[in-house]
């Protein structure tokens, strides 16, 4: 019999077998060939059968909800054919189940920890871990998916990495994103270029230095990724900078934890000036998520709107945002490097403060290419490469 399938198109070695089954109508325990014990319970394995009563076996996608199925459904029987499947047969007029062992594994949360996705945690840094942004060939980005996922995995975890020898020319910038993902378009266009104008729309393109900042902070969801491609650079100057934000807010938790409190907790507001547009969003400067764990910074002091908070609040609002400044321009913080023509810089926009150094714009010419994208797709695509390196693993078997 062909195996049973699963409610997505990843692929499971089945590297346990399981040895034992014991079951109530309710719940189900499973002893596998490691002896590590998993539980489920009979509402989450009906819920989750991949069979076509339950789940289109084209799309893999749920076509009955759990809500629609007899509401007295319970395990009748449980057993394990030869070749290692689960099956079920349910006491409510139901079709019998059949489960992938290697699927069940990859899925039990009855232990600790939950199961996880296997993506990078982010590992905070200072100058003191790291002298450059971490750095990878990417002469054949377009082509070699090994080259695509070393870079990626710097990203998610340092929220930072590079790119060298990409071929500098008009529009690569867009082919490399395109390698991960969908672009993410806004009022400054599909790509951008990063050049002195005559008539800028933004510092950036101007030659003034800017400041640590992350970009679009007036938007209700700030651009989770970006990329900077250097398609030229002879002026003088214009070093780039980058400072880790989670690392300077790990840091304040620390140090000051009222001024923490008040970072992630007091709104301010961004607006931006462009002529057609008129973009705004009220928000913390840190961001923690249900958990209280970092998720995003914003901090873009040219975008800052004027603060309208409660007039007793307001003098310790700018003395918070005075500190966490301060902190940012520590220069233990701030990673600096030049922008070689064929270096291709990503970072988290919405972890990593990025900056520059003024620059001569007199002599030489500097040109940048520049886009947005999501940390969705960052995921998305870790998530796909890793599902190939799984499938070829299980077709040399
Ligand atoms: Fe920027």
């Amino acid at each position: 019999m062909e195996q049973p399938g699963t409610p997505d198109f990843d692929y499971y070695p089945c590297d346990h077998k399981i040895n034992h089954v014991e079951y109530t109508s309710h719940a189900l325990t499973l002893i596998w060939s490691d002896q590590r014990t998993s539980q489920y319970h009979a509402c989450w394995l009906a819920d989750n059968d991949a069979g076509s009563a339950v789940t289109n076996t084209l799309t893999r996608e749920r076509e009955i909800d759990f809500v629609d199925m007899p509401g007295d459904i319970g395990i009748q029987q449980a057993s394990v054919s030869d070749d290692g499947t689960l099956n079920i047969a349910w006491t409510a007029d139901w079709p019998e189940s059949r489960f992938l062992p290697g699927w069940l594994r990859a899925h039990d949360y009855s232990n600790d920890p939950m199961p996880d996705d296997g993506l990078r945690q982010a590992t905070t840094w200072n100058i003191n871990d790291l002298t450059e942004p971490p750095t990878t060939d990417g002469t054949e980005i377009l082509r070699d998916d090994d080259v695509l996922e070393a870079w990626l995995d710097n990203l998610a975890q340092y929220g930072l990495a590079r790119l060298a020898n990409v071929a500098p020319d008009d529009g690569m910038v867009a082919d490399v994103v395109r390698r991960i993902g969908p672009i993410r378009p806004t009022n400054f266009g599909f790509t951008y270029d990063v050049k002195t104008k005559a008539n800028p729309d933004s510092n950036a393109y101007t030659d003034m230095a800017l400041d640590s900042h992350t970009d679009l902070a007036t938007r209700e969801y700030q651009p989770g990724l970006q990329f900077l491609h250097c398609l030229k650079n002879s002026t003088t100057g214009g070093a780039g900078t980058m400072v880790d934000g989670f690392k300077v807010a790990e840091d304040i938790r620390v140090e000051n934890p009222g001024v923490f409190e008040i970072l992630s907790t007091w709104d301010w507001t961004f607006t931006n000036r462009a002529r057609e547009t008129d973009y705004r969003w009220v928000t913390p400067l840190i961001i923690l998520d249900r958990d209280g764990q970092l998720s995003e910074l914003r901090m873009t002091a040219f975008l800052r709107g004027p603060l309208a908070m409660p007039f007793d609040r307001t003098e310790k609002a700018y003395a918070a945002y005075h500190y966490l400044v301060e902190k940012i321009r520590e220069p233990q913080y701030r990673l600096r490097f030049d922008y070689r023509p064929g270096d291709l810089v990503a970072y988290d926009n919405r972890r990593i403060l990025h900056g520059r150094e003024a620059f001569s714009s007199g002599e030489g010419e500097r040109w940048l290419q520049g886009c947005y994208s999501e940390r969705d797709e960052l995921r998305s695509r870790l998530r796909i490469l890793a599902r190939n390196r799984r499938a070829a693993i299980i077709g040399t078997k």
